[in-house]
């Protein structure tokens, strides 16, 4: 219920958001090419961009795999779907909830989820269903910003966390206890800003490769 109410706001967050956004995460172009490398995506791959927005990953896919993306703003799939076209990409774009997904288990090789894991309002929900639609050995790769496991009550972000739930983000959510549960482990983590409040993790679903 509570999910279901925020989703609705987040949508209409996002469509408003829309004439800034590609301005807004340009700065993390650099970050997108560093994590998508990590994926080591191989051709005939099949990859799932959760919470895809515009599509400023799309460019550093290419050559690569057959791209499915989902999105719960339906403006933002239309820029994606816009941006595709430019670059002559073929993507299955969809409106879709990343907290219930409708793609059978083990429907993809990898999955992206930059700037997402922050915004939906139940994140380990999302990973669940992200490795969920994984298939065994596949890979994901983590894009955000999160407090240090070992951080556990930070007076400054929980205020700050006030006015940017509302403006569609969260700054206080820690990855380790997200993960619990899901099959999906860490193989890889960098830095990648702010004192390592923005991390890039690459993780692996269990089973074989
Ligand atoms: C901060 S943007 C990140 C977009 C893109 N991944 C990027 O890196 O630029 C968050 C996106 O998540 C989408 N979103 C929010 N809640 C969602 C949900 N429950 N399911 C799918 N997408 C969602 C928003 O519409 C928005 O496009």
């Amino acid at each position: 219920m509570l999910s279901a109410l925020l989703n609705g706001w987040y949508r209409v967050c996002y469509t408003l958001w829309l004439p800034f956004y590609d301005l807004l995460v340009r700065p993390y172009s650099r970050l997108r090419r560093r994590a998508i490398k990590l994926l080591d995506l191989k051709p005939g791959e099949r990859a799932l961009i959760v919470g895809a927005g515009t599509g400023m990953d799309l460019k550093h896919l290419k050559p690569v795999p057959k791209i499915t993306a989902i999105d719960l703003t339906p403006v933002m799939l239309w820029r994606l779907r816009r941006r595709a076209r430019r670059r002559g990409l073929e993507v299955d774009a969809r409106v879709m909830d990343a907290l219930a997904m409708t793609f059978p288990d083990g429907s993809f090789d990898a999955v992206i989820l930059h700037l997402i894991l922050a915004v939906v309002p139940d994140p380990a929900r999302c990973l669940a269903e992200s490795a969920r639609v994984l298939r065994p050995g596949g890979r994901a790769v983590v894009l955000d910003k999160f407090i240090r496991d070992d951080r556990r009550f930070r007076p400054i972000l929980w205020l700050a966390n006030l006015p940017l739930k509302l403006l569609g983000t969260n700054v206080n959510r820690r990855l380790g206890p997200l993960l619990e549960g899901t099959g999906l482990r860490i193989v890889r983590q960098e830095p990648a800003g702010l004192g390592g409040f923005v991390k890039i993790v690459l993780l692996r679903k269990e089973g074989p490769a």
